[in-house]
């Protein structure tokens, strides 16, 4: 499974780029701002941080313009992946832009229906929002599930399943045994993954019973 992270933070993504885990990142408008900077230099800087996929979200409605705002995205930079709402002329501009080369996010998906028409569409990666279907008393992790027997079920579709609105850690283990190609976690999540008490706890008493040794390795 590859590991994005859900930030337009440029010092939060320099710090995580540090632990050798991040495959990519994502961002969206309210990400953007929320940083609070101009999109083109974050998205610049970002995309020269980290080697994977940088999605970057156009904000056209109408997919001429769409497919406009994805051209001047990508153009920042090979490895931007054009970030594309789930409507009709989303789906549009996405078959335009992956036609043209380009690699497209479809985010905002909230069924298994419409990830479907984002494989046919062609897109690169399909966002499915496991937190925020979650948050309304639906299952989000059931629509990972979902989206990947289907899937699975046809050869040509190649769409990569991108497990989107991550909130625990318990969301990526599920997400992962889903079989999600990637999950994009907020950078706090991300760190907490490596945590468990007992690897403290063993730690501690390791290190303890060494010290009684009075040997060193070195
Ligand atoms: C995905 O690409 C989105 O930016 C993100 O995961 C949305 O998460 P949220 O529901 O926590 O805002």
């Amino acid at each position: 499974m590859q590991f994005f992270v859900d930030t337009a933070d440029v010092g939060e993504i320099k710090a995580l780029t540090e632990t050798g885990m991040l495959d990519g990142v994502t961002t969206n408008p309210s990400l953007i701002m929320k940083a609070g900077r101009p999109m083109l230099d974050v998205i610049a800087e970002i995309a020269d941080l980290v080697e994977g996929p940088v999605s970057a979200e156009v904000t056209a409605t109408e997919a001429d313009q769409m497919v406009a705002e994805g051209e001047k995205l990508a153009g920042i930079a090979p490895n931007i992946a054009v970030k594309l709402p789930l409507t009709w002329d989303g789906l549009k501009a996405c078959r335009r832009l992956t036609g043209d080369g380009h690699m497209v996010n479809v985010t905002l998906c909230f069924s298994a229906a419409q990830a479907l028409l984002a494989a046919k569409a062609g897109a690169t990666f399909i966002s499915p929002f496991i937190g925020r279907l979650d948050d309304i008393g639906l299952d989000g992790m059931k629509l990972i599930e979902d989206i990947r027997a289907i899937y699975d079920n046809y050869e040509d579709l190649e769409t990569q399943i991108l497990a989107a609105s991550v909130r625990t850690v318990d969301h990526v283990q599920q997400a992962a045994i889903a079989g999600a190609d990637v999950a994009t976690l907020p950078p706090a999540v991300l760190s907490k993954l490596i945590e468990h008490p007992l690897t403290d706890k063993g730690l501690a008493q390791f290190l303890t019973d060494w010290k009684k040794t009075g040997q060193s390795i070195l």
